[in-house]
């Protein structure tokens, strides 16, 4: 059981992947994800935030083994992924989905709708019927019609894109999701309506979902807990309102300090002065240190906790 009284659906601990730097730079190799312990619980979003490199989908696709990890380990529903047999896992996949960023890529251009939904039922062995049935039940699911069961991919918008995407990984009923940046590739417009059905989703069905993104604004719309990734390393994890109302590590507060737009231009100069000692602080930070509960609820990768700078004036997108 984890601190919120739920069982994990999936924990992982001391996860960590190396890559080699591009042949030929001379440079060592990246820590993409180094030294993770994370858990999600049935029925929890957990928000994964970081700039672009911190290390989120290797995170993501660690916790599905889409990537073999060099060291560490992870269970999901009580079994040890990390060991498992490729033929075991086969026979998990299906419980465990996730949702790229872009749906277009993540869409076989050959198929049509309903064979694109129906490919992931395969393993699940359903007559005709049946599965026609699931598809029609999921396509409902995720607020789509049926005249669109015979279109190709590049007959859909951008917004039906991606419902299909969702309808795909939702159609085997997993218990476990992972949401790569799901609304980044879509139009403003489109963007709400697919965080709505994210969050409607997750009420419904009870998902353990790892929903990743670099937007904070997204991410405290849909989170219960936020992890905060930084050079492949969680530095801050908490309640959603832990991590936005009282930020620790100083990587969250610069996360969080972005200079909002319209501002009169003294406030401009405080928050830019803000980030500057942010960016200061994190430089000076001392050796790495395991992430510590501060407050039930809240930890935080800091030796000790600095309060003389200003919180962050405003959540504003970057
Ligand atoms: N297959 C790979 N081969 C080599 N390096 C990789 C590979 N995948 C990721 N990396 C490196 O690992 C680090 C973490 O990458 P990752 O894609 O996990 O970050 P991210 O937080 O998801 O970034 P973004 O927000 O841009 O999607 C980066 O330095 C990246 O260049
Ligand atoms: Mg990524």
């Amino acid at each position: 059981m984890n601190g919120d009284g739920q069982q994990p659906i999936v924990s992982a601990s001391n996860l960590r992947k190396k890559f080699a730097a591009p042949w030929g730079s001379g440079s060592a190799p990246v820590k993409a994800v180094d030294g993770v312990n994370i858990h999600v619980a049935r029925g929890e979003t957990l928000g994964l935030v970081g700039e672009s490199g911190s290390g989120k989908s290797t995170l993501g696709r660690l916790l599905l083994r889409l990537l073999e990890p060099d060291t560490g380990s992870i269970v999901f529903e009580g079994s040890n992924l990390t060991r498992m047999s490729s033929w075991r896992l086969r026979r998990l996949r299906p419980r465990m989905q996730i949702v790229f960023q872009n749906p277009y890529s993540a869409l076989n251009p050959r198929m049509r709708v309903h064979q694109i939904i129906g490919f992931n039922l395969s393993a699940a062995r359903l007559s005709g019927v049946n599965r026609r049935a699931r598809v029609a039940e999921v396509l409902k699911l995720v607020g789509l019609d049926r005249d669109i069961l015979g279109r190709y991919p590049h007959q859909l918008s951008g917004g039906q894109a991606q419902r299909v995407g969702i309808a795909r990984a939702l159609v085997s009923s997993p218990t476990f999701l992972v949401a790569d940046e799901p609304l980044s590739a879509l139009d403003l417009s489109v963007q709400a309506e697919i965080l709505n059905l994210f969050g409607d989703l997750q009420e419904r069905l009870n998902l353990a979902c790892l929903f990743i993104s670099h937007n904070l604004q997204v991410v405290r719309h849909v989170a219960h807990r936020v992890a905060v990734m930084y050079e492949g390393r969680i530095v801050e994890l908490g309640s959603r309102d832990a991590v936005y109302e009282d930020p620790l590590h100083p990587y969250t507060r610069l996360l969080l300090s972005a200079i909002p737009t319209g501002a009169r231009s003294s406030d401009i100069a405080g928050a830019r002065a803000t980030r500057q000692r942010l960016k200061d602080e994190l430089r000076e930070l001392g050796p790495e240190t395991d992430l510590r509960e501060v407050r039930p609820g809240h930890s935080v990768a800091l030796s000790s906790i600095r309060v003389d700078t200003p919180r962050p004036i405003a959540l504003a997108q970057e």
